[in-house]
């Protein structure tokens, strides 16, 4: 089972970058967003919990993204790899998923960081459109869809995410940066972490990812660096 982690800010281009290289690489795109707003939609009461979170711009309490992760690895659609976009969040999130995967005999075989400076990121998500159905992005400038409303992959309606307000925007920035930090750090230290710089354009940002993935560099463990 291959795992790829997408590890960037709020509108670093997270989802944008998971979907074109899940499909590139047959994996499966599993975000935690987009789980979390499928369950608030539908009502279930782990969405009931994460929209008080979400609302606020800050993170879901850890036990709750946790066991939902967990629950969807062990789905037949994710047997042959996943790419996570938006899990792990914290250190404690990325601990638990080596555990998850070590239980499923696997490992996280790259983290993949997406950099992009913070003016950007307000940018991206205040003109930021997403599907109904299956939540791909468009971008008022920088991704326009053929359509204006519609989604050029399944015709389903576009519309703006209630996070995207730019009180929120500012909350989840102020609360978020910090543990996506100790994250970073975390694949530093077992030599998978892949930066590529998120300011490029789309198709560069994948081409950028899709030659780390080829040739990931030999991993520096804390007893060789020594
Ligand atoms: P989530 O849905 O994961 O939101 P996020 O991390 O804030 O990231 P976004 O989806 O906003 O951005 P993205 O990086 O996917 O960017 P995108 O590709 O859309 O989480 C939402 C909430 O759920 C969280 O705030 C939290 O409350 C909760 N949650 C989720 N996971 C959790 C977890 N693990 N633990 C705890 N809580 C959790 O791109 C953004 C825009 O930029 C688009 O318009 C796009 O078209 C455009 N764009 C993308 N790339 C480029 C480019 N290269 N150049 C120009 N424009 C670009
Ligand atoms: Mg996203």
């Amino acid at each position: 089972m291959k795992v790829y982690v997408m590890v960037g800010a709020p509108g670093a281009g997270k989802g944008t970058q998971a979907a074109i290289l899940a499909e590139r690489l047959g994996l499966r795109h599993l975000a935690s967003g987009d789980l979390f707003r499928e369950a608030v939609r539908s009502g279930t009461p782990v969405g009931l919990e994460a929209k008080r979170y979400m609302d606020r711009g800050a993170l879901v309490p850890d036990p709750v993204v946790i066991a939902m992760i967990d629950e969807r690895l062990d789905r037949s659609d994710a047997a042959a790899g996943v790419i996570l976009d938006g899990f792990p969040r914290t250190r404690p999130q990325a601990e638990s998923l080596d555990a998850a995967l070590a239980r499923r005999g696997a490992q996280v075989d790259a983290a993949l960081y997406v950099g992009v400076p913070e003016e950007e990121l307000v940018r991206r998500l205040s003109g930021r459109w997403i599907c109904r159905a299956a939540g791909h992005p468009y971008h008022d400038v920088s991704r326009p869809p053929r359509v204006p409303g519609i989604c050029d992959i399944d015709g389903s309606e576009l519309y703006q995410r209630d996070d995207d307000r730019p009180e929120t925007v500012r909350a989840r920035l102020a609360q978020q940066l910090e543990p996506m930090y100790d994250v970073i750090d975390h694949y530093t230290t077992q030599g998978v972490l892949v930066a590529v710089d998120g300011t490029q354009s789309i198709d560069d940002v994948t081409q950028a990812l899709l030659r780390a993935i080829a040739h990931p560099a030999r991993p520096v463990n804390r007893s060789e660096a020594a």
